[in-house]
C-alpha cells in the first residue's frame, strides 16, 4: 500500500514539473500525453496497479488516485491557458490601425502674451532683462523716490516676508511692481539704456474682473541724451497698435509716480469705456541722482503695463481671473 503511495506521489511530481517546463503547446501536449494519456502513458500504469490492491485498501488508494489525477489534470489547465495567453493577445492587435493621437499640451495664454510682447519690443531695439521677484526696500522704494511716509509701502498694501527680515539685513518683500528693475539696470550700466523686463508682480489688492493679487507687467526703461515725452507716447502707441490691431485707441492721462516727472497714467479705449493699462513718465532726476547718473547728461523715459489687461482685450476676455483657474476649457482656446 505504502508502496503504491510513493509511485502516486513520484509521479505527480515528475508530471508537475514536466507541465511546468513545457514552453509551448505542443510541449504540453507531449506531457498530456504522457502523464494522462487514456490508452498508454504513466496513469494507466498506475491504475493497472489499482487493480492489484488488497480488495479493503482499494476504495482508498482509489480516492488517492482520482486526487492525484485531478490535480494533474487541473495543473495542466492551467498551464495550457498560460501558454494560450501572449498568442490570443497577439491576434488582438491589428498594427494596421493608426496610433493614438498624443494631445500636444499648449503655452499658458499670459506666457504666449509676454513672449510676442518682448518680439515686439525687440524690433523697436528694447533687450530683455529679468530681475528677482524677492526685492528690498531700496529697489522696490527708496531708490524709486518712494519715502518711507508714502501710502505706496503701507505693509497693509505689499506683500512683506517676515521671517526673511532680520536673516536678509532688513525688510524683503514680493516686488509690487516691475520698476524694481529699473534700478537694478541702472546700477550696472551706463547710459544709453534701451531694455523691457517681464514678470510677475504681488499686491494684496482686492480681487475683482480687472484686478488679481499676483499679475504680470512690462517694464521698459530707456535712458539717452535727450529723450521726449513724445518719444515715449510714439514708443506705446506704436507697440499697442502691434499688439492689438491698428485701431486701438490710447490715451495719457496726467497722473502722479515718485519716480516719474512728468507722470501718466496709459488708458486704453475698451468698448464704450476707458480702461487704465498702465502708467509711465519722464524718470524723476531724484531716480537718476540715486543711481549716480547726471540729470544734467541724461533723460529717459520708463513705463510700466498690465500684461494681463492687453492679453483680455487681445482675446475678449472679460475677467482676469480666468488666467489663473487652470480651467483646460477656457486655456485650450489660444
Ligand atoms: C505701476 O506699477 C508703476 N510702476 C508703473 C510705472 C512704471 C509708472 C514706470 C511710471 C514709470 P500702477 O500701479 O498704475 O503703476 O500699475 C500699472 C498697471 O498694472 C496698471 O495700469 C494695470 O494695468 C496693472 N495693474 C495694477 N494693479 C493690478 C492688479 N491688481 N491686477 C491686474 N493688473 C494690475
Amino acid at each position: 500500500m505504502s508502496g503504491l503511495s510513493d509511485q502516486f506521489e513520484r509521479y505527480e511530481q515528475e508530471a508537475l514539473a514536466a507541465i511546468a517546463a513545457a514552453q509551448s503547446t505542443g510541449d504540453l501536449e507531449a506531457v498530456r500525453i504522457e502523464f494522462l494519456g487514456k490508452k498508454k502513458g504513466r496513469l494507466r500504469d498506475l491504475q493497472r496497479l489499482l487493480g492489484r490492491a488488497e480488495p479493503e485498501q482499494r476504495p482508498l488508494v482509489g480516492k488517492q488516485f482520482n486526487a492525484v489525477k485531478t490535480r494533474v489534470g487541473a495543473a495542466l489547465e492551467q498551464r495550457q491557458q498560460a501558454l494560450d495567453r501572449p498568442q490570443a493577445e497577439l491576434t488582438a492587435l491589428d498594427i494596421t490601425l493608426p496610433g493614438r493621437q498624443i494631445e500636444l499640451g499648449r503655452r499658458h495664454p499670459i506666457t504666449q502674451t509676454i513672449d510676442e510682447f518682448k518680439d515686439i519690443m525687440g524690433r523697436f531695439g528694447f533687450s530683455v532683462v529679468d530681475g528677482p521677484e524677492i526685492e528690498d526696500e531700496q529697489h522696490n522704494f527708496i531708490a524709486l523716490n518712494i519715502p518711507s511716509e508714502h501710502p505706496a509701502r503701507d505693509p497693509l498694501d505689499n506683500f512683506y516676508l517676515a521671517a526673511a527680515d532680520t536673516a536678509a539685513g532688513g525688510p524683503t518683500l514680493l516686488r509690487s511692481q516691475t520698476s524694481t528693475v529699473q534700478i537694478r539696470v541702472m546700477e550696472q550700466t551706463k547710459p544709453p539704456i534701451r531694455i523691457v523686463s517681464l514678470g510677475r508682480v504681488y499686491r494684496p489688492d482686492t480681487i475683482d474682473a480687472t484686478h488679481s493679487c499676483m499679475f504680470h507687467q512690462m517694464e521698459g526703461l530707456l535712458i539717452d541724451g535727450d529723450v521726449t515725452l513724445a518719444q515715449l507716447k510714439t514708443v506705446l502707441n506704436q507697440f499697442a497698435a502691434a499688439y492689438l490691431g491698428h485701431d486701438v485707441k490710447i490715451r495719457f492721462r496726467p497722473s502722479f509716480f515718485p519716480f516719474t516727472e512728468p507722470s501718466v497714467e496709459v488708458d486704453m479705449l475698451w468698448g464704450e469705456d476707458w480702461l487704465e493699462v498702465g502708467g509711465a513718465g519722464m524718470v524723476d532726476p531724484n531716480v537718476l541722482t540715486a543711481v549716480g547718473y547726471d540729470p544734467d547728461e541724461v533723460t529717459g523715459f520708463a513705463f510700466g503695463l498690465g500684461i494681463e489687461r492687453f492679453c483680455m482685450k487681445r482675446h475678449e476676455i472679460n475677467d482676469i481671473r480666468r488666467f489663473y483657474e487652470n480651467d483646460i476649457r477656457f486655456l485650450r482656446q489660444f
